[in-house]
């Protein structure tokens, strides 16, 4: 894979409505489970697609996001997926910052007007827009006009076992992580 690939997905913006319903009662259920944590930084502790089921939506998207991902990567066996939710006021959007995993990436759902940085290049954010790219590229988020709703992505990490290419090399052992679960 090159840097990144950007994908649009139709089913999201023809759905987007019922998707933000969903993810709505998804946070209300985060913040029952998880008082008072964020989110983005209580990644170990759930995936979107578990917080989330059964919504068909969510079923229909984690399809579309494997598929991507599976006919993007050489890899293709022993994936672990980690995803959370990106729920951020202006001021709670990312600085500078990389990811532990070989392969990241993120769905836009309401991502008001604002581009993600990378150091080599800068994506424009769409709703439905899917960015799919390398774990260790730097990025950071920035809001072109000021905004007052919220910012709603759905961040996402590709483990690949045996090894990650990046900073730790682990062993299949369990390590207090609930964010994982197996992509294939
Ligand atoms: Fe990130």
């Amino acid at each position: 894979m090159k840097d990144y690939i950007l994908h649009q997905s139709s089913y999201i913006t023809t759905n987007i409505k019922e998707i933000l319903e969903d993810i709505k009662i998804g946070l209300r259920i985060h913040q029952e489970l998880f008082p008072k944590e964020d989110t983005t930084w209580s990644y170990p502790k759930y995936n979107t697609f578990s917080l989330l089921a059964p919504s068909s939506h969510f079923w229909n998207i984690f399809q579309e996001l494997k598929n991507l991902i599976l006919t993007n990567i050489p890899e293709n066996n022993e994936l672990w997926l980690q995803s959370w939710i990106n729920y951020h006021d202006q001021q709670d959007l990312l600085d500078w910052h990389d990811h532990e995993y070989p392969y990241h990436g993120y769905i836009n759902l309401n991502c008001e007007k604002t581009e993600t940085i990378f150091e080599s290049y800068t994506i424009k954010n769409k709703v439905g827009q899917i960015y799919f790219g390398n774990g260790k590229n730097k990025h950071k988020v920035v809001a072109l006009e000021n905004f007052s709703n919220k910012r709603i992505t759905i961040g996402f990490d590709v483990h690949t076992i045996p090894t990650s290419r990046l900073y730790r090399t682990y062993n299949e052992k369990p390590f207090y992580n609930l964010g994982f679960i197996p992509l294939v």
